[in-house]
């Protein structure tokens, strides 16, 4: 059976994107005209996924709203003759069934994935950041490479990864790939398959295997529920999915990386400095409003750099 089961976790507070994000979720801000969280997905969508199942918490329900149809909202749209829009609420009608559970303890991103497992049972999983999105206007199948990929080789997990500068393996899972599983040792390949023979959650410079960084999109075989009960809290007191990984490593399990080519970036919307160049990516992309505001940028650079 085709995977089309997607965990989605959106339950972290935001905290790096304070005050933003006080009273809404991180995934509900806008990057160019779309919430980050519709990005997502549209890209699960267009990979297969037909499932999509949201681990929340408090003052996430904007989420639900957001994918639900507006039924009044497109009266309105209609009876005031605005009908262009509702081309704007065509997301809404894609075939796709919502779930939603809440992580009632903010125990960490291998929690919040294990909280979906009564949904998700004994099949195999996506399981996609709700922060990041994978290539400009989410024009990526990533997902469904990875699942293929899962298939084929009959893998008990399928990893992408991004390279990061040295300096910011601090903040992400980051791979030691099996040398000679791949050419990432002479000359890292984008889009390459690699096998992982073990992987750290924040490791110090001088501790990084690789700057072969996880991107924020994994599927899995569903032994990593039984593997995230067993996960003892790891880095910052939490339960690290990174962690769970390890240990299915150590336990003899075939775990694949996937290396995201350069058209395929990840845009973290974690913090200000990501989201920021996200959103003026995005917004100079957009093919009605992007000419405009190169022109706006153009002028507004220049002036600053003019000499008095
Ligand atoms: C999480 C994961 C980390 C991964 C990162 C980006 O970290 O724990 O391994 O590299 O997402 O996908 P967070 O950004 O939640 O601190």
């Amino acid at each position: 059976m085709a995977i089309d089961l997607a965990i989605v976790p959106v339950a972290g507070h935001g905290t790096r994107l304070l005050p933003s994000t006080k009273s809404q979720p991180k995934e509900m801000l806008p990057v160019g005209r779309k919430p980050v969280v519709q990005y997502v997905v549209e890209e699960l969508a267009s990979s297969g996924m037909r499932r999509i199942l949201f681990v929340t918490g408090p003052g996430k329900t904007s989420i639900e709203n957001h994918f639900d149809i507006n039924v009044e909202l497109i009266s309105v749209l209609r009876e005031t003759g605005k009908e262009e829009l509702l081309e704007e609420l065509e997301f809404e009608r894609k075939d796709l069934q919502y779930f939603y559970t809440r992580q009632r303890r903010q125990l960490g991103l291998g929690h919040a994935v294990l909280c979906a497992q009564p949904l998700a049972g004994r099949e195999p999983v996506v399981v996609a950041l709700g922060d990041s999105i994978i290539g400009l206007n989410a024009q990526s199948d990533i997902v469904r490479r990875m699942t293929d990929e899962f298939e084929r080789a009959d893998a008990d997990a399928v990893i992408a990864f991004e390279t990061v500068l040295r300096e910011d393996v601090v903040h992400y899972g980051i791979a030691k790939p099996r040398v000679g599983s791949n050419s990432w040792s002479e000359s890292p390949t984008l889009g390459e398959v690699f096998v992982l023979d073990d992987l750290i959650e924040k490791p110090a410079v001088a501790e990084a295997p690789s700057n072969l960084a996880v991107a924020a999109r994994y599927v899995f075989k569903p032994a990593i529920f039984d593997l995230l009960a067993q996960t003892p809290p790891g880095k910052g007191g939490e339960i690290q999915l990174t962690d769970a990984i390890r240990l299915m490593i150590q336990k003899g399990g075939k775990v694949l990386g996937l290396q995201l080519p350069a058209s395929e970036r990840r845009f973290d919307i974690g913090n200000f400095e990501s989201y920021f160049q996200a959103f003026v990516e995005f917004a100079l992309a957009d093919p009605r409003y992007g000419p405009a505001l190169r022109d706006f940028l153009r002028v507004h650079l220049g002036q600053e750099h003019r000499p008095c």
